[in-house]
């Protein structure tokens, strides 16, 4: 969908399909849909004043100008109420608009900015949020299937605004949304893709079309590699794979940066079947979402790409299966990770923080400011923070804690600090290792942050996001499957750090 601002009245459109929006309790439409309500001789004044439409959020009406514009429909919008307006509802009502324009077939679509007049908003911001709400509302994975039957996307969007000081600025936010929303997709795309798809080698062909694309480094390290780098715990998961394991490292380095290096790491576990610790069968599907870290790392380096950031960023993806296999590893092993610490593996089934530990380990050559991981590590997790309600925050760092809580609070991808108590450290203490890999199922998110911290020496955070990978229903500007969750956080992070540094 092409996305095109223009300055103007929005009643002149000749889009087939408009949107105008209403505030909860408005009585007498101004701005925009004031202009629009005018043009229909009272219309909109009449559905108020009818008590047909109340203005609450997503509530929606199509009106049929018959002439009296040169639009073939206009979609009236509820924003809710004024107390509740922000950046979120602006990306949920205009979801709301765009899917309704769809299943109308539109081909053409012009919107208002909503919340760039009175919603407190800034008009960048609404502009953005306007734009993503809209592009991501109308995402699905239909790569694999004939998906004729279904209503076509409309072609374009056009975001009218009117006062022209705004422009700018809705430019500007406008097209950063567009950008970021392909990081967005491109994570959905490859948590959505199936297991046997998106395989090591798949994410790896990405990352090498990233670094082509936008100018990066990278490297790809298969099995040997990883044991020339002595990448015990990695490779322990990667014993029973069938797919030929890939260490990702993607690197961004701009000549004009001096901001030091932020590194980035996502778990890449392309299907978990927990191994010799064997998953039970029901939902097991669901486990091709276990790379959605690497998904979102993936995707914010294409972002990261597209804005061409004035940041040193490293993106590190270990990426394998987690299989069952003849030669498999077992619980009862005893491994050693890429610093030299023994790891016994009490599950086969906690590997995710196995192969992060030797990311982490990686990270260190690079000095970095701070390291963030992303990983869909526990189910614990999900117990205690629910499924697509947050994703869990762990960090040593006060600063990168609240950098990430600012970030989340904007991008609305919810992080809710939990703690690095000393208890969890003493949970994985080992009779045969220096630790082991499971502290059991009281404390289990606690005792996997713990576990990773073991192998940390900088500035860190760590996102549990396993219940943020998958949706299980459309809802807003998020479709059932893959969510992204991560990829507009990890950009907002970057972005405020340019910033603030500069
Ligand atoms: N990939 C899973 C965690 C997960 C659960 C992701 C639900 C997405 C949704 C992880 O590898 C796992 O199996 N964790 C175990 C750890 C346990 C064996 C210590 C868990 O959470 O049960
Ligand atoms: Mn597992
Ligand atoms: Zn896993």
């Amino acid at each position: 969908m092409n996305v095109i601002v223009e300055q103007g009245s929005i009643e002149k459109t000749t889009a087939d399909t408009m949107i105008v929006n209403l505030f909860e309790g408005t009585p007498e439409p101004g701005g925009a849909t004031g202009a629009v309500d005018q043009a229909l001789h009272g219309a909109i004044r009449e559905l108020i004043s009818n008590g047909d439409f109340k203005g609450k959020q997503k509530e929606m009406v199509v009106l049929y100008p018959r002439g009296a514009l040169p639009a073939k429909r206009v979609i009236l919008l509820g924003l809710g109420k004024r107390e509740k307006f922000d950046v979120e509802v602006i990306r949920q009502v205009a979801s709301a608009g765009i899917r309704r324009a769809r299943e109308l077939n539109a081909q053409s679509v012009a919107t208002v900015v909503h919340g760039g007049g009175e919603g407190g908003v800034s008009p960048e911001l609404a502009a953005q949020a306007t734009v993503e709400g809209s592009i991501l509302g109308l995402y699905r994975y239909d790569a694999l299937q004939n998906a004729e039957e279904r209503p076509k996307d409309p072609q374009e969007l056009r975001l009218v605004e009117f006062a022209t000081e705004k422009i700018e600025s809705v430019r500007q936010g406008a097209q950063l949304a567009e950008r970021i929303c392909q990081g967005v997709q491109l994570a959905r795309d490859l948590v959505n893709m199936p297991p046997n798809m998106a395989t090591p080698k798949k994410m790896a062909e990405v990352a090498a079309q990233i670094a082509d694309d936008h100018h990066m480094n990278v490297f790809v390290g298969d099995r040997q590699w990883a044991e020339s780098q002595k990448m015990g715990a990695f490779l322990a998961v990667a014993k029973g794979a069938g797919e030929e394991p890939q260490f990702i490292v993607l690197e961004h380095a701009p000549s004009q940066s001096n901001l030091g290096t932020l590194v980035i790491i996502g778990k890449g576990i392309t299907f978990d079947t927990g191994g010799i610790s064997l998953k039970p069968g029901e939902k097991m599907e669901e486990m091709k979402c276990d790379m959605a870290g690497a998904a979102a790392v993936l995707g914010a380096m294409k972002v990261v790409g597209l804005l061409n950031l004035p940041l040193h960023v490293v993106c590190l993806a270990p990426c394998t299966e987690n299989m069952p296999d003849a030669s498999a590893y077992h619980p009862a092993d005893v491994i050693f990770a890429s610093n030299g610490k023994s790891i016994e593996i009490i599950s086969t089934d906690a590997e995710g923080r196995l192969i992060l530990a030797d990311a982490l380990v990686y990270a260190h050559r690079y000095q970095p400011k701070a390291v963030v991981n992303l990983a869909t590590l526990t189910g614990a997790c999900v117990i205690a923070l629910g499924a697509n309600v947050a994703a869990g925050l762990f960090s040593n760092d006060d600063a990168l804690r609240q950098k990430l809580l600012d970030s989340a609070e904007i991008t609305h991808e919810r992080l809710w600090p939990l703690p690095l108590y000393e208890d969890y450290s003493r949970k994985i203490k080992s009779d045969v290792a220096d630790i082991k890999n499971s502290g059991g199922r009281n404390g289990g998110v606690g005792t996997s942050a713990a576990f990773l911290k073991e192998f940390v020496s900088y500035p860190w955070a760590h996102i549990d996001m396993a219940g943020m990978a998958l949706s299980d229903k459309d809802e807003g500007y998020i479709q059932k499957g893959g969510t992204g969750f991560g990829v507009r956080l990890l950009v907002q992070l970057l972005l405020n750090w340019t910033k603030s540094a500069s």
